[in-house]
Order: structure tokens, then C-alpha cells, then sequence
């Protein structure tokens, strides 16, 4: 079977069955997004009680003016994921930059996501670039002078565990250059209630995208997973500051994945997300770790969700 895998599914193979086998059994949440699991989401976002989509739309139309009085005209805008269909017009409208690069591993939802935005802006120079933001790739050429913005919105930097979260804005900062800026979405510490209404609603929709990842396993690793010996269930972990998404089972159960065997007792699980909440301070140490200086920061009247412009000053002797 081995030799038949293409590379991605062989990824996903080692990530579950190392995942499983794990003493805190974990599968890392990228693999949620196949294409049903991106259409989940998407419906996650339309979600009432999912406060984070609509609240950061509305924050970046309120702050669009003072965004735009701090980024360089004619810069490039660099955004790491495929771009959201809401969010990316209200920046690409107020700062008019020469060129907008869309960052995703997606081939498909890029061009489709790219496509679009060439359509809405037709003098816009649109370069998509095909790479997981999360490894080293390299901009398009012809970049080098032009001034950069990174825009990294949705809290996605919540899903990386603040470890990984710094290498990845390390990361940013090396593709991007000194003197670049990040604008970046972070989500507050907030009551428990909200935050466990925003990732286990009535509607079961987030239930259903956590669920899909054991269809995802069924169909693509040769799985018998039965899907009703688990559920979803949302945690908040006050200690880390993040919710986190497991599947528990609901009762003793064994199955197969590549001719491996499991067994899950009765209430353990699988941990498959982390989202952390970055009160005011936590969020700008995280970005001072990764590398980026804050400059400004902007939130809703809630106080539930923030934009932080920061700037990747040259490196200088500290004191
Ligand atoms: C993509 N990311 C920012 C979402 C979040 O809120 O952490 C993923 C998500 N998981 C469940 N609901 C939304």
C-alpha cells in the first residue's frame, strides 16, 4: 500500500497512526480541512453563536482608515492562507497596494479564491503561490524592494501551539524582511459560556467538522472507524488559555486504520484542535517572540477579538 500513497495521504498515514498511538492521542488539526471540512467551516463562520468571523469583519471596516494611514502606498500584501472572500476585499480596497500574493497549500481553493479576486480588481497585480505557509517557500520574484505587508487573519495563529506560533512568525519575518508589517487577527480571553457556545452550538456544526476527520480517516487510510463510537466535545483548558476539540468515545471500542489495530476505552479521546485566546499583553509578547514589534492594536467595542499592526524592526543590540 505503501508505495501507492501519493505524498499528502502518506503525511496524513504517519500523522494519525503516530497521532493515535501517542500517550495523549492526538491528530494534529490540519487534517480537518479536506473538502468537506473546508465546507463546514465555512459554514462555521456564518455561525451566530462563532462570534469570531463576524466581529473581526466588522473590526477591520472600522479600522481600515487608520490601517491605511500606516501601511506604505504601493506595497504588497502577503497573506498567509487562501484569503476569505470577506475579509481580503476591505483590506485590498482601503490600502490599494500594487500586488497581493495569497499564500495556501490548496491549489484548487487558491486559483478558485484568486480568480476571483482578479475579477474584483482587475488592475491588481494577483500572484498566487502554491506552498504551506507553515514551511520556508520563497516570494515571487521581482519582490525584493517593494515594501510588505503580511495579513494573517481569523486567529488562525491561535491554532498553533504558542511553540510553533513563534516559529512561525519567525518565519514570516524571514520571508517578509526587517522593516515589513504584519497585520494580525487574535482572539480574547472571554467568558467560558461564549467560548464554549462559539465551538459546540446547537446546531452541531462544529461537532460534524470535528467528526468528519474519522470519515476522512475511513475513506482515505482504509479505516473502520465507527463514526457513532464517538463525540465531539469542547474543552476549555484555562491553564494554556485555549479551547481545544477532542473526540471521545462513548463507549469501548477497536477498529483498524492501514491494517493497524486501536482500541479506545470508553471516555478517552482524541485531541484534535487547540484554539488559544490571547488576552492584550500574551498577544504582543507572543508577536515581540516571534520577532514583530507591535505598533498599533485595535479591538471591537467587546473588547472580544483584536487587529495588531507590528513592524519586523532590524535587528539591534539589546540592553
Ligand atoms: C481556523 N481557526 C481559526 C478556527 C478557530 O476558531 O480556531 C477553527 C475552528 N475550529 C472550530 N471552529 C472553528
Amino acid at each position: 500500500m505503501l508505495a501507492t500513497l501519493d505524498p499528502q495521504t502518506k503525511a496524513f498515514r504517519d500523522d494519525v497512526l503516530a497521532g493515535l498511538c501517542a500517550p495523549i492521542p492526538a491528530i494534529p488539526a490540519r487534517w480537518l480541512y479536506d473538502r468537506r471540512g473546508s465546507e463546514l467551516f465555512d459554514e462555521i463562520t456564518r455561525l451566530k453563536s462563532y462570534y469570531p468571523t463576524q466581529t473581526e469583519t466588522g473590526l477591520l471596516r472600522d479600522i481600515m482608515p487608520q490601517v491605511a494611514a500606516h501601511v506604505p502606498k504601493g506595497c504588497a500584501v502577503i497573506e498567509f492562507g487562501a484569503g476569505s472572500a470577506t475579509k481580503t476585499p476591505i483590506l485590498l480596497e482601503a490600502i490599494a497596494p500594487a500586488a497581493y500574493v495569497p499564500v495556501d497549500i490548496s491549489g484548487d481553493y487558491l486559483e478558485h479564491s484568486a480568480r476571483e479576486l482578479q475579477h474584483r480588481f482587475p488592475r491588481l497585480e494577483v500572484i498566487p503561490v502554491i506552498a504551506d505557509f507553515a514551511r520556508p517557500f520563497s516570494l515571487p520574484g521581482g519582490m525584493e524592494h517593494v515594501p510588505k505587508l503580511g495579513f494573517f487573519p481569523g486567529s488562525t495563529i491561535g491554532n498553533f501551539v504558542p511553540w510553533s506560533a513563534t516559529d512561525l512568525l519567525r518565519q514570516f519575518r524571514a520571508l517578509l524582511g526587517p522593516g515589513a508589517q504584519l497585520l494580525i487577527g487574535m482572539d480574547r480571553v472571554k467568558p467560558v459560556e461564549r467560548l464554549l457556545a462559539a465551538y459546540d452550538e446547537p446546531e452541531g456544526v462544529t461537532a460534524e467538522f470535528n467528526l468528519n476527520l474519522l470519515n476522512r480517516i475511513n475513506r482515505e487510510l482504509d479505516g473502520d472507524i465507527p463514526l457513532d463510537a464517538f463525540r465531539h466535545e469542547a474543552r476549555w483548558n484555562d491553564i494554556l488559555s485555549r479551547i481545544e476539540m477532542h473526540l471521545v468515545a462513548t463507549r469501548d471500542v477497536t477498529f483498524s486504520i492501514s491494517g493497524r489495530d486501536f482500541h479506545f476505552a470508553a471516555g478517552s479521546s482524541i485531541h484534535t484542535e487547540n484554539s488559544h485566546k490571547y488576552p492584550p499583553r500574551g498577544g504582543r509578547i507572543l508577536l515581540l517572540a516571534g520577532g514583530w514589534t507591535p505598533t498599533h492594536e485595535w479591538s471591537d467595542a467587546k473588547d472580544d477579538f483584536a487587529e495588531i499592526l507590528a513592524v519586523a524592526e532590524p535587528e539591534r543590540f539589546a540592553p
